[in-house]
Formats: structure tokens, sequence, C-alpha cells
């Protein structure tokens, strides 16, 4: 049961500078040795080829279409081949438009279901979408709508079932995502919900909802923990899981024994001189693999 690392320096999906350098904030942070001491043999295969954006410059009114689609066919594989030869993946980022090939990638062989942990729904279209920014359209695309070229990575057609997803963390949705959320069928726990009803009953009710996988997934965009906590990202919204919420969460994520791979998005060191985002993704990732306190 090894852990392959697989860095995706990605920062196409947004437009903030900085979320290309969430692969060396998590390295710096020591994810290899915080997980190789709990007993996993670790191995980091170092980053995939993501283009610079500096260099890309007639692509930029297209959103980075053609080279998000090339990063996502690229991460597919990878993800693929880690799940094939028996690893678990964790997928460092980069922005959250990379989980369109992590998730592709480690569902080609077997469905698995996600916990998505985020502020925001990622469940924009071009057409809904009102920034067209393709990290916000992640989620969609794994479902199969919104650019086919985003659809089609890997292999044809839809990654994931409604029933398959659970969002926890949402906060911050655009007005017609709201809408294509409700009609879609997935759960999303709210803060709200989190706030009524704490992260235990919550966490529990989601893993209830997708026990009918075998395999689980987690995309953990850090943008779901509150700024406050986590400021290294880039579309910060207020009011978000607390560190303990998220331990919690990652806690109970562990005890079913069913986790086979790890998104850690949206990191931004350049907003954060201490490097505090990325440590305490390095402490969830821990425990989402089984680190205890005593
Ligand atoms: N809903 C907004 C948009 O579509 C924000 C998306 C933020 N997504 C993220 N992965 N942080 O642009
Ligand atoms: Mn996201
Ligand atoms: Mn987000």
């Amino acid at each position: 049961n090894g852990i392959r690392m697989i860095g995706v320096p990605v920062d196409l999906g947004q437009e903030q500078r900085g979320v290309d350098l969430g692969p060396g904030a998590l390295r710096y942070a020591g994810l290899s040795a915080r997980l190789s001491g709990l007993g996993y043999i670790v191995e980091d295969i170092g980053n995939l080829p993501v283009p610079v954006r500096d260099v890309l410059g007639a692509e930029r009114e297209l959103r980075y279409l053609p080279s998000i689609r090339q990063v996502c066919e690229t991460v597919y594989q990878a993800g693929r081949s880690a799940v094939s030869q028996g690893f678990m993946p964790i997928f460092m980022g980069g922005d959250h438009s990379m989980a369109v090939g992590s998730i592709g990638g480690v569902t080609d062989e077997q469905p698995a279901a996600v916990i998505w942990v985020d502020a925001h729904g990622d469940f924009n279209t071009p057409q809904s979408s009102p920034t067209g920014n393709i990290h916000g359209m992640a989620l969609a695309a794994l479902l199969g709508e919104g650019f086919p070229e985003l659809v089609s990575v890997g292999r044809p057609g839809p990654k994931l079932h409604a029933s398959d997803i659970i969002l926890i963390g949402l906060r911050e949705l655009d007005p017609e995502e709201k809408l294509r959320l409700r009609a879609s069928g997935i759960k999303g726990y709210t803060m709200r919900d989190i706030d009524e009803r704490g992260m235990a009953a919550i966490a529990r009710e989601a893993l209830g909802r997708l026990a009918h996988r075998t395999r689980l997934h987690v995309s953990l965009d850090l943008d779901g923990l509150d700024p406050l906590e986590v400021p290294g990202v880039g579309t910060t919204a207020p009011g978000g899981i607390t560190y303990r919420e998220a331990q919690l969460l990652m806690e109970i994520i562990a005890d079913t024994g069913l986790l086979r791979s790890m998104d850690i998005v949206e990191i931004n060191p350049i907003l954060d001189n201490s490097n505090r985002t990325a440590k305490i993704a390095v402490e969830l990732t821990a425990s989402a693999f089984g680190a205890s306190i005593l």
C-alpha cells in the first residue's frame, strides 16, 4: 500500500498567480516524511509537465482550455497507472481544474466515490460561469457537462454519477450554478449544515450515502477551510470549515479504510508567507491516511 505523490503545478484554471507553487509548498511542509512516518512507502515522482502561462499568450482568450485539457490528459494517465500499479496517488495541485484528470484517472478501472471539500461547487459550465475560470467547472466536467474537450479527457463520457459525489463546506455559489447544482441531484453540505449539525454527523451521513462504492477519493480544495486559518488560497470565502472540523472529517474518512486517492488543490504560497496553508494540508492528509493522536 504505497503512496505516490504527483505534482501538478497548473495555475491555468484561474487568474491569481502562485497556485503553481503548491507542489513545492507541500514538499517543503514535509508531506512525504509525514506519510512515511505513518508506515507508508512513499514515492514522489516529481511534477508532471505543465505549460507556464507566460508563454501561452495566444491561449489566454481561450481560457487556456487546450493546455488544461493536455494537462488533465497527463494527470489522467498518471492516476490510472498509479492505481493499476497498486499505489494510492496524492495529486498536489495546482488549481482545481486538474481534478478532471485525477478523478478521471483513478476511476479508469473501477468506480470511486468522491468527497469534495470546497467553499464552491465548481459546477459551472462555460454558459453559467460569471468568470470563465475553468477551475470553477471541474466537477461539472466530471459529470459530463460543459466543454467537450474536458468531458472527453482520458475516456469518453461522464466519470462520476451524481450519487457518487458529496460536497462539503459550500458557502459561495454563483446564481446559475446554484440552480444547476439543485437540479443535479448532487448532495451538498453547506456551512449552515455543519454549524447546525456538527461535522461528525455530516461526515458519517456523507459516508453512508457513498456506501455503494468501495473506494474513496478526497478532493481537498483548501479554500473550503476558513481563510483565517488557511490564508494561502486564491479564492477566499469567509466563514469556512475550521481546522478542527477538517481534522475530524479526515479522521472519520480514515476510519473507513476506503481512502485510495486524494487531491490537494488551490494552495497559493505567495499569499501565505509562513507556508501555514501547506503545513495544515499536510496534517489533514496525514489524518486522512490514518494518523491518530493517541
Ligand atoms: N464559482 C466561481 C467561478 O466559477 C469560483 C470558483 C472557485 N473554484 C475553485 N476551485 N476554487 O469562477
Ligand atoms: Mn474548488
Ligand atoms: Mn474553492
